[in-house]
């Protein structure tokens, strides 16, 4: 595996696989690897025939009063992962190799980019949205990865690349959990053991949610009505959000008959994890 820090570097080698014809698939981070990060890199070795992937903690995403500066980081051991799961050209730039001075162009998916997270962190998703397009135009790749765990990130990565004409495909991968039902995160790791236990609660609600549908209901109201008592009944998390939207405007639905995702955020002391399910389209009962 070739670990490059400068862009105009990465696009020549990245060029140079394409333009021996082979296929290339993309798997942007910020690092701290885990089962689910892999999951993508695993998707792309089978789907191209090369795979690149990005480390980097993007400060443009982070709010100032976010955990950029703690931000888990252990460049070894994910050198290692990338390494071990067939990554053949790693992108690792430092900050002023990508923002060589204060930005002053953005790219913004306006109005999706304030749902979900993006109302509790502003500027968030411009941020990820800008970062994403500079990876994309430096590394050029036939296909890019990404998680359903940020299923508001996904979706709005899916806009941002139809409405730009980025010639990219984008594939998005299931949200890989940990045996209790907790969805893997890199902040996963600022738990203490009581909030580990408690951020069990984001799964359960979400899946009271699910029952509910299986059960006949389809008011999106009811719905987060059952997914909040869960809540209720765990002291040591606060809800953030928990809302039911259209999967791909990501605005709010009152009905969930025709396919919603049901998206959750919470804290656990100061660390905030989000999780979601996709309803499918529901024949009436
Ligand atoms: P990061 O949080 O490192 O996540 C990188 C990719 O891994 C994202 O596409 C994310 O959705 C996916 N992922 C994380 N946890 C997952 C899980 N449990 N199951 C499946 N996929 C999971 O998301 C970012 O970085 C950044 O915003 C980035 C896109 C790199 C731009 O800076």
């Amino acid at each position: 595996m070739q670990i490059i820090t400068n862009p105009d570097e990465m696009r020549d080698q990245c060029r140079a696989l394409r333009a021996s014809g082979q296929r290339l698939g993309f798997v942007p981070t910020m690092g701290a690897l885990h089962e689910g990060h892999l999951s993508l890199l695993h998707a792309a070795a089978r789907e191209c025939d090369v795979v690149a992937a990005s480390l980097f903690v993007n400060p443009l995403q982070f709010g100032p009063s976010e955990d950029l500066a703690r931000y888990p980081r252990d460049f070894e051991g994910d050198r290692a992962k990338f390494e071990a799961a067939g990554v053949k050209l790693l992108f690792a730039p430092g900050v002023e190799q990508m923002y060589a001075g204060p930005s002053l162009t953005f790219v913004t998916v306006e109005s999706m980019s304030d749902r979900l997270c993006g109302r509790s962190r502003p500027g968030h998703f411009r941020g990820v949205t800008t970062v994403v397009s500079k990876l994309f135009h430096i590394v050029e790749p036939d296909v890019a990865y990404f998680g359903q765990k940020d299923a508001a990130q996904a979706a709005i990565i899916r806009r941002m690349v139809r409405e730009l004409n980025f010639p990219v495909a984008i594939v998005v991968c299931p949200i890989v959990r940990a045996s209790d039902g907790v969805a893997l995160s890199s902040r996963n790791a600022y738990l203490n053991p009581e909030q580990r236990q408690a951020a069990q609660v984001l799964h359960r609600a979400l899946a009271r949610a699910e029952q509910a549908v299986s059960q006949g209901e389809r008011r999106a109201q009811a719905l987060v009505a059952e997914a909040r008592a869960e809540f209720a009944r765990e002291p040591h998390a606060r809800l953030d959000y928990l809302e039911i939207v259209d999967p791909d405007t990501l605005e709010p639905v009152d009905d969930v008959s025709g396919g919603a995702l049901l998206a959750v955020a919470a804290f656990l002391g100061t660390t905030r994890l989000i999780d979601n399910v996709v309803i499918p389209p529901q024949r009436n009962p």
